[in-house]
């Protein structure tokens, strides 16, 4: 099982729409998939119609949810694809988690981790965060085996870009261990000054740290969110559904090349 977190300390990346895609296309390979909704912003449990009557993400880092796996996740109605959804008790659960230092949300988000992981219960997890260095995204981070981070091509995302990279190496200072990032460029348009702009990007990060697919902007994408279905689906031979299934076949073409997958 690998699990992997889907970061930007920007908002309006793609992130949201970056995990649903790539959910779709993993479970349309026969992968099961787990989509953790980390952002209290909750677009991604909206986007699957989750119910958030029953457990949360939140109830599991404040303890208050069974860290048993199939009492609290729930299937999406997409084959292959369960969600562990996100409600704005996220917030509150950031201030309570402040006073004890965050190690508590930490330690029960290994907890339920761990627990899939011994029952082999899925082959991907996949954990949209908040574009804000959050109690959730902390625990994100902390269980994930590999972060992707959408970027738009533009200052500010770029930024934000820098931000959470140097988050990570300090977090992996804390606690080594292998975990790999690679950026994701998003929302490419094809101009002139967003082709240099991605060549500035991939200059200024080590070589390979860039994904090789870019994902275009279409509106397609757009409408897609509306009516509630992964691009891939909605709009299979948009440009941005084939931009996602090349994402994630060279993704999985260098896992595997690792040896990593499940
Ligand atoms: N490839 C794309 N083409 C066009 N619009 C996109 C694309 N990817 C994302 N968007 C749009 O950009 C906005 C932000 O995307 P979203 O995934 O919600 O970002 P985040 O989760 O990082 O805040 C949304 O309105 C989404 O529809
Ligand atoms: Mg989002």
């Amino acid at each position: 099982m690998k699990v992997i977190s889907i970061a930007n300390f920007k908002g309006g990346t793609g992130k949201t729409v970056t995990t649903v895609n790539m959910a779709a296309v993993l479970a349309d390979l026969g992968r099961r998939v787990l989509v953790i909704d980390a952002d209290p912003q909750h677009n991604t449990t909206d986007f699957f119609g989750a119910d958030t009557d029953g457990a949360t993400l939140s109830h599991v880092l404040n303890g208050q949810a069974e860290a048993y796996w199939p009492d609290i996740l729930t299937p999406t109605g997409r084959e292959g694809i369960c969600i562990l959804p996100a409600d704005m008790d996220l917030l509150t659960l950031d201030l309570a988690s402040m006073r004890q230092g965050g190690a508590d949300a930490v330690g029960r988000m290994r907890d339920l981790i761990g627990v899939l992981r011994e029952d082999d219960a899925f082959d991907y997890v996949l954990i949209d965060c908040p574009p804000s260095f959050t109690a959730a995204s902390v625990a994100a981070l902390s269980v994930s085996d590999g972060v992707i981070i959408p970027t738009r091509v533009d200052r500010f995302s770029q930024a934000g870009v820098g931000e959470l990279v140097e988050q990570i190496r300090q977090l992996l200072m804390v606690e080594p261990r292998e975990m790999e990032w690679k950026i994701l460029i998003t929302m490419a348009d094809g101009t002139n000054l967003h082709r240099q702009g991605a060549e500035l990007l991939r200059r200024s990060f080590p070589e390979g740290s860039v994904f090789e697919h870019a994902i275009r902007a279409t509106t397609k994408v757009g409408e897609a969110s509306f009516a509630r279905k992964p691009v891939t689906e909605y709009a299979p031979r948009s440009t941005a559904a084939w931009d996602y299934r090349e994402l994630v076949n060279e993704y999985l073409k260098e896992v595997e090349k690792n040896g990593q997958e499940v």
